[in-house]
């Protein structure tokens, strides 16, 4: 007999299946608990609760494992491309030489975006903040390829909608980062890798050549892969649960955008960089910002330390900590704010609220070093982290559409008001 759980509540006992992954993860199933019991389970923040079963990325948070469709992220980050990664992801396999370069041709073929998009993109405000505007331009797409809303749309229909996004995406970030300096946009490149043609997009002035730099164009390209999905996390986890509506890929993808913004998710990088400025400028004295981290009384927390399910290490951090010394040797730079990233780093690896609370530092301690050694702009740094997300988020909405999941809707405890009567407006 295969293994169950037990639960005994009001004297009666319930088997709950427990079910257990390829890697030997267990988890109790209790989708059918309250239809025989009338229980829920309540976890604030699903903190132990598994959303669904899922074949594209395994992480041992206590081990520090990664790993994207069985490669671990250690072998894909030093050997691979974030193209091949992003076949990887979507489609399951490593693409044979052919099928890639088709891949890679289509991608390119679909990087220009409808000259209406510039008169969208007119209308936003110059100081808006390019994760506003990138979810805004995917949601976009829904009325450029209004075919693709369609929740029954074929599967060479749903592909099509795969490459555009990710055809398009450096398309938009780019032009969101011209907009915000009021600069012209540049086209694409189609005889350009996908990071290079975006950094022409970005960087290109009229009149002036850019030759991209292949350390930049390949240090953003290890970045991508590092990002470029983690499981279930908070933004993943809305994307999959806006496509469970039956909600179309690039509405889903823009709900992820959106998720991802807040500095406790991706716009942890931008804020790590802003803290390490402050820090900085305050002195550099780390052990004061160490205790404020520390006091309960005080609502600063050490960004880019911390993690939901790592609490070993963050293989990603490893990874691109040695980047950015890689990075900022090979172009010539010298970030003080490494410096100061480096010592808090060792502070908190030897203090003991740190310590004994699993605190490490996370991918994005270091990324923002990277990026602004690349010359990315700090409000462009969460961009960059959705950029790199993306082949994960459609692998996750297609794997959910895939297995025809149900609509995501989670139960609660309400602990509001009993029925009372209605008071009416005159007599309050
Ligand atoms: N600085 C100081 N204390 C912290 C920190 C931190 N960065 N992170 C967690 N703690 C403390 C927290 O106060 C709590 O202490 P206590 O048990 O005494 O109440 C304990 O550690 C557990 O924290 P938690 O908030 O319950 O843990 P969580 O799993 O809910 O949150 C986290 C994880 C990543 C949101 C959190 O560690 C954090 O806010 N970190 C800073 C923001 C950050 O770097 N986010 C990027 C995450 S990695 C990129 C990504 O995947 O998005």
């Amino acid at each position: 007999m295969s293994e169950t759980a037990k639960i005994i509540l009001d004297g009666k006992e319930y088997n709950l299946p427990v079910v257990e992954g390829s890697e030997n993860e267990k988890a109790i199933d209790i989708s059918q608990l309250r239809a025989q019991s009338g229980y829920i389970t309540l976890d604030y923040g699903y903190k132990n609760t598994g959303s669904t079963s899922s074949a594209i990325t395994f992480l041992d948070g206590e081990k520090g494992i990664l790993r994207y469709r069985g490669y671990s992220i250690e072998d894909l980050a030093e050997n691979s491309s974030f193209m091949e990664v992003a076949y990887l992801l979507i489609y399951g396999e490593l693409p044979s030489k052919d099928v890639f370069e088709k891949f890679d041709q289509n991608i390119r073929k679909h990087t220009l975006i409808h000259e209406d998009i510039k008169k969208i993109l007119d209308g936003f405000p110059s100081k808006s903040h390019p994760m506003g505007v990138l979810s805004s331009l995917v949601t976009t797409q829904t009325a450029f390829y209004p075919e693709s809303l369609d929740p029954s749309r074929s599967p060479e229909g749903v592909d099509l909608s795969i490459i555009r996004i990710l055809a398009k995406m450096p398309t938009f970030v780019a032009w969101a980062h011209k907009h915000k300096l009021g600069h012209p946009v540049v086209y694409p490149n189609v005889n350009m890798d996908y990071c290079s043609n975006m950094l022409q997009m970005m960087f290109k002035m009229p009149g002036n050549d850019y030759d991209v730099d292949p350390v930049v164009s390949n240090a953003l390209d290890k970045l991508l892969i590092l990002h470029a999905d983690h499981e279930q996390n908070c933004s993943t986890s809305t994307v999959r649960i806006t496509g469970s509506s039956r909600a179309s890929l690039y509405a889903s993808v823009s709900a992820g955008i959106n998720a991802l913004w807040g500095p406790l998710h991706g716009g942890a990088n931008q804020a790590v960089i802003e803290m390490l400025e402050n820090i900085k400028a305050d002195g550099g004295d780390t052990k004061k910002w160490m205790a404020k981290a520390k006091d309960k009384d005080d609502p600063f927390r050490l960004m880019g330390f911390g993690h939901r399910v790592y609490k070993n290490f963050d293989p990603r951090a490893r990874i691109i900590k040695k980047a950015a010394d890689d990075v900022l040797e090979k172009l010539g730079i010298q970030d003080p704010v490494l410096d100061v990233a480096k010592g808090l780093e060792a502070e908190a690896l030897s203090d003991d609220y740190f310590v004994e609370r699993k605190l490490y530092p996370n991918v994005d301690f270091y990324s923002g070093i990277i990026y602004r050694a690349l010359g990315i702009p700090v409000d462009m740094f969460t961009v960059m982290f959705a950029l790199g997300r993306l082949p994960g988020w459609i692998a996750q909405w297609k794997e959910m559409r895939e297995n025809s999941e149900p609509i995501g809707r989670p139960r609660q405890v309400y602990v509001g008001e009993n029925l009372r009567p209605y008071v009416p407006l005159s007599k309050r």
